[in-house]
């Protein structure tokens, strides 16, 4: 028959494992351990009970269940812990969860400024025809700028360009010859000097002039060069590349034209225009076939490349899509004119 000894044992075994699992807390379970094994612990204090049991067999008995008793209680509190912690980590993690991905969703959702997303289906556009894009920086020299696109000093077509010109100088450049660049067209030479033909190629960017703004014009506004280097490259290509991207863009109800032209860096050089379904015509930009001296300033054999380059108005080709009057009005950041688009 069980002595009172290891029925109290049996009662405080099974009282700390109840208590062990019914804490939901790491200081609940802290004080569970305190209460059932710490020093005056109801499990602890029974062995002191052991000394006045009669025989040694009895005594051995009921030391072994203390001690499994108490191995039964440790064991329980280590894996109550080892759960308590990890509820702990996931309720801090969900807690300090910071969802980047989060979009707010409504009414006044924004989105991409009309240019940008003009510049955007351009960038689709010419991909879509096989081209690749290349970026350059906005504050340039006087050598990507002019020079090299065949405008030495003195140039009469420079004073065409109402360049905005920085006043640095020092050890990386002389006085007068750092600029905001004020085409897309400097690129061309930088892709040239770094890429190898063939090159298949278009150059968006921002472009500065020293303009009055009005209706039509911005000191601030976007181009987009293209450039084709290859070998045997004709006026046609140009021709056929300006056809495929007017249908590509607008429409295949849509068509374009070529008209002589100047530009110091293009010869021949043209006007492009394109053709409204209506008749009537839109001027959207300049292009020709690369000027030897340009490709020599690029670093390539005019004798082994030949190519053609274009650029035109990003702003402007916006402004035609949306049938914008004032291009100022793109650029006033007046929040009812913007969001219409
Ligand atoms: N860079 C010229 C401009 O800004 C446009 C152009 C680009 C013309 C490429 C010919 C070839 O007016």
């Amino acid at each position: 028959m069980d002595s009172p000894l290891s029925a109290d044992v049996a009662a405080a075994r099974d009282a700390g494992l109840t208590r062990v699992a019914a804490s939901v807390t790491l200081d609940e379970l802290a004080a569970v351990d305190a209460e059932v094994l710490g020093k005056k612990g109801s499990l602890v204090v029974l062995k002191t009970r052991l000394g006045s049991l009669g025989t040694v067999d009895e005594k051995k008995a009921a030391g072994q269940a203390l001690h499994a008793a108490t191995q039964a209680v440790t064991e329980a509190l280590t894996v109550r812990r080892e759960e308590l912690r990890r509820a702990a980590r996931a309720a801090q993690l969900e807690a300090e969860r910071l969802d980047l991905t989060e979009e707010l969703v409504g009414p006044r959702r924004g989105h991409a400024h009309l240019v940008t997303q003009a510049w955007h289906r351009l960038e689709d556009v010419f991909i879509g025809l096989g081209f690749q894009i290349a970026e350059g920086p906005e504050v340039e020299t006087d050598f990507y700028n002019f020079e090299a696109l065949n405008m030495p000093r003195s140039h009469p077509a420079r004073s065409g360009f109402d360049t905005l010109f920085t006043d640095y100088h020092g050890p990386l450049a002389e006085e007068g010859t750092v600029l905001l660049r004020t085409h897309t067209s400097p690129v061309q030479i930088r892709v040239m000097q770094t890429i190898e033909p063939p090159i298949y190629m278009v150059m968006p960017g921002r472009v500065f002039r020293r303009d009055t703004p009005d209706a039509t014009h911005m000191p601030v506004f976007h181009q987009i060069e293209g450039l084709v280097i290859d070998r045997g490259i004709t006026m046609a290509h140009l021709a056929g590349t300006i056809d495929a991207f007017t249908k590509a863009f607008f429409g295949g109800a849509f068509t374009s034209r070529l008209r002589p032209n100047y530009f110091p860096f293009t010869e021949p050089s043209a006007e492009f225009d394109i053709q409204r379904p209506d008749g009537s015509w839109i001027e959207l930009g300049g292009c020709g076939m690369v000027h030897p001296n340009v490709l020599r300033a690029g670093g390539l054999d005019p004798e082994e490349w030949s190519g053609f380059a274009f650029g035109f108005g990003i702003d402007r080709m916006a402004r035609e899509r949306h049938g914008i009057d004032d291009i100022r009005d793109m650029y006033s950041n007046d929040i009812r004119f913007i969001e219409q688009f």
